[in-house]
């Protein structure tokens, strides 16, 4: 598959690889690039299906290829509220689980939000304070809802909103259901950072792959710029790459060969 470049009515640029292994090993490409430009780098990151193959790659970069975290950074996106970090559905888990246990990354130099803490407004503005302390994120791993939407921010979500407690729509729950015993099971609401929060990041880097996911690529690269489908205000970032599989990028109207 050709490497496309910058859409033409957007600063989006579009990688589009043929499968979602190639897909991938791009983005891990492209993360491990990052970190050896800047050993100390912050970065955001995401949970879900879609990272894991990229996560693999990136271990796989550090046993074969000494990629090096140890002076790496991290904040999750997201997490659910009511579930403590070592219930094996916590976003915390799931990062130990697929990433951080494999690689020398220091725990302490990773952050997600605490899905259990008592109070969770002041859980959320210290987080925010934590990443800007840390001197902003870096580079921003994304996946995408099937609905568009990017962390938890759901269909509706304010441009500017911050880290805060918000409802998970039914579709979400849904499509969560499958990491549950039962979609009962999936918790109904969760931490996340806000759509204003991850426009600050300096690079963005949104990745998808599977049928499912080319509705959502469609509207956030060809419908309108709207609140309605949250990735599609990723193109008023100045920095944002969609790596993309043939799957994902199969409603796309537009010419992204390169
Ligand atoms: C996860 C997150 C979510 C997922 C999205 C896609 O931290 O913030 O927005 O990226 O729901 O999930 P998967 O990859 O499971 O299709």
């Amino acid at each position: 598959m050709k490497t496309a470049v910058k859409t033409k009515n957007s600063n989006v640029k579009v990688i589009i690889r043929a499968t979602s292994e190639e897909m991938s090993k791009e983005a891990a490409r492209i993360f491990a690039d990052r970190i050896r430009k800047k050993p100390n780098i912050v970065l955001g990151l995401a949970t879900g299906g879609t990272p894991v193959k990229m996560y693999k790659e990136l271990i796989r970069m550090h046993k074969e290829e000494g990629l090096d975290f140890s002076k790496v950074i991290t904040y999750n996106l997201d997490e659910y509220l009511g579930i403590s970090s070592d219930h094996d559905q916590s976003y915390r888990y799931f990062m130990n689980d697929n990433l951080f246990n494999h690689i020398n990354i220091k725990k302490e130099n990773t952050h997600v939000l605490n899905g259990k803490a008592k109070d969770a407004a002041k859980e959320c503005k210290a987080y925010e304070d934590a990443i800007k302390k840390a001197g902003g994120i870096d580079i921003q791993l994304l996946g995408i809802g099937g609905n568009g939407h990017i962390a938890f921010n759901e269909p509706g979500s304010p441009k500017a909103s911050r880290t805060r407690v918000v409802d998970l729509t039914e579709k979400t729950i849904q499509d969560n259901a499958r990491f549950f015993a039962s979609a009962s099971d999936v918790p109904r609401q969760a931490l996340t950072t806000g759509n204003g929060t991850i426009m600050e990041a300096k690079e963005i880097l949104l990745i998808a792959d599977k049928a499912s996911k080319a509705d959502a690529i469609a509207k956030s690269l060809e419908g309108p710029i709207t609140e309605k489908v949250p990735a599609s205000l990723l193109r008023e970032h100045k920095n944002v790459t969609f790596v993309i599989d043939k799957d994902a990028a199969s409603n796309l109207k537009g010419d992204y060969s390169g």
